[in-house]
């Protein structure tokens, strides 16, 4: 049989193509399914389903506006609003078993503790093995040392994932997801890979402020947020691109890098390829455009049949020039 060339594999998870949601930008894939055409636009161009930030308790969020767009991306802080891990096994979980697509679900803690409690929880519940893999998001902060984001302390980040690893074990892939509110990348990457994460992705928003000028305040109630979309597309590709240049473990692809950040077209999913990552996550674009996802596949299979190559063949392929 002629090899899929869109096919790739995160350690030993194959994906029949690169394209994953960036978790927390599609709910629990439910928002999908409204569209039509959402069979081939979405559901055949995914190798992958992240959902939306879960937590041990329920959350309400953060204060209203939540929101704001800016002239280059969005701004946002929803506050990891979520139902709570329970509800999310018992009522929203098995809803996107119909998409026959690998499940990765996306967690996020106050402490190391309870990010471990929330992945056993998570595995010894999960009764259908409905989860291939858990991403850690180590951009909440980490009450245990007063309140500063885990992901900009290396000695955090190897903590946590090495607490969700002892729990969790081989059972499903640990990706370890990277903020790039820091000054060096490579040092949260080296952190998690001593922890003993399968996977990095990257990156998650980079903080930020928009103010109200005719109302003389910030936009949004929290007042600080998180920005993506169009404008840390370059952030994103130079921490892809640092990690794989300069960590042996995402050279030689033992532990695997999904880029994140800014992607709206298939040459910036390229870009994000070429730079180091085999897979690649798409949120804020797919708000402007939901075939955002079929028509970044259409652009990889038409590039990748011009140029008799496979996805895999071009991973990294930036630092070989
Ligand atoms: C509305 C919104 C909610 C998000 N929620 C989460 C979340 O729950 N967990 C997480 O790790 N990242 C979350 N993110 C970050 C995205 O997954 C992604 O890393 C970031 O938006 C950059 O990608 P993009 O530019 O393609 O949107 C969220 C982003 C947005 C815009």
């Amino acid at each position: 049989m002629v090899k899929n060339p869109l096919e790739v594999a995160l350690r030993n998870l194959r994906l029949k193509t690169p394209l994953m949601t960036a978790s927390g930008t599609a709910g629990h894939l439910d928002e999908l399914t409204a569209l039509k055409d959402y069979r081939t636009v979405i559901i055949d161009a995914l190798g992958a389903f992240v959902t939306k930030g879960v937590t041990l308790k329920p959350k309400r969020g953060n204060p209203e506006l939540r929101v704001v767009e800016t002239r280059t991306g969005l701004l946002n802080s929803i506050g990891l609003q979520n139902s709570g891990v329970e509800i999310f096994l018992k009522q929203e979980l098995p809803r996107t078993l119909q998409y026959e697509l690998p499940i990765i679900v996306n967690i996020s803690a106050d402490t190391a503790q309870e990010f471990e409690e929330l992945a056993a929880y998570l595995i010894d519940n999960d009764a259908g093995r409905i989860i291939s893999g858990i991403e850690i998001n180590v951009s909440c902060p980490n009450l245990s040392e007063g309140g500063a984001i885990f992901g900009t302390n290396p000695y955090a980040v190897e903590n946590v994932v090495k607490a969700v690893k002892r729990r969790v074990g081989d059972e499903v892939l640990v990706i370890t997801k990277l903020t790039p509110n820091v000054t060096d990348i490579t040092q949260p990457a080296r952190a998690a890979i001593a922890g003993g994460t399968d996977v990095l992705s990257m990156i998650n928003t980079l903080r930020g402020i928009a103010i109200d000028v005719d109302a003389g305040k910030p936009f949004l109630g929290n007042v600080y947020g998180g920005l993506s979309g169009p404008a840390i597309k370059p952030v994103g590709v130079y921490m892809v691109y640092e990690c794989f240049g300069k960590i042996t473990e995402c050279k030689n692809k033992t532990v695997p890098i999904i880029g994140i950040g800014g992607i709206s077209t298939w040459r910036d999913a390229l870009e994000y390829i070429m730079a180091g990552a085999t897979a690649v996550g798409i949120g804020t674009a797919w708000f402007v455009d939901p075939g955002i996802f079929g028509e970044v596949k259409k652009g990889l299979d038409k590039y990748l049949a011009k140029n008799e190559k496979t996805i895999d063949e071009l991973v990294g392929k930036a630092h070989y020039c």
